[in-house]
């Protein structure tokens, strides 16, 4: 089967959980472009989400996961950039509906805040559930809208 390619990137706080996960990745058969962190060294967050909101804006990447402390942080600031719908998950209904409703392309997690395996999970569901459409293309194509 042919898979997705997912841009995954971290800052310090969540390197740890950012390898697991982009294991977890490769080990499904996606194809996975890791954009860093490569350490626990401390970094800024928003660099690491403008580089994964690029290499969507380019097409090289079809998703993205980001992880910093919070998931917050990083999920500003990718949202900052056009086309990124990026969401902060902490459970299996909130990955599913960031997917169904919002047609999220960005997953964001708290490396701090969440569990490994809640992750895992969460990862699985969002990279798998397809959008819905119907009544919500109307409410995400505002997203795009300018404010
Ligand atoms: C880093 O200490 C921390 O501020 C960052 O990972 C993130 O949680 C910010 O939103």
């Amino acid at each position: 089967m042919s898979r997705m390619t997912i841009a995954v990137a971290s800052d310090h706080a969540g390197f740890d959980l950012k390898t697991t996960l982009a294991g977890d990745m490769k080990e499904a058969g996606y194809t996975v472009l890791d954009l860093g962190t490569n350490s626990r060294d401390s970094v800024d967050y928003p660099d690491f989400a403008n580089a994964v909101a690029k290499a969507l804006k380019d097409g090289k990447a079809e998703r993205g996961v980001l992880v910093c402390g919070t998931g917050i942080g990083i999920a500003m600031a990718a949202n900052r950039h056009p086309g990124v719908r990026a969401a902060v998950v902490h459970d299996g209904t909130g990955a599913r509906l960031t997917r169904q409703h919002n047609d999220a392309n960005v997953v964001c997690f708290g490396g701090r805040l969440i569990g490994s395996e809640v992750a895992r999970d969460c990862l699985k569901i969002f990279l798998e559930t397809p959008f819905e459409g119907g009544r919500h293309v109307r409410r995400v194509d505002k997203l795009s809208q300018p404010v």
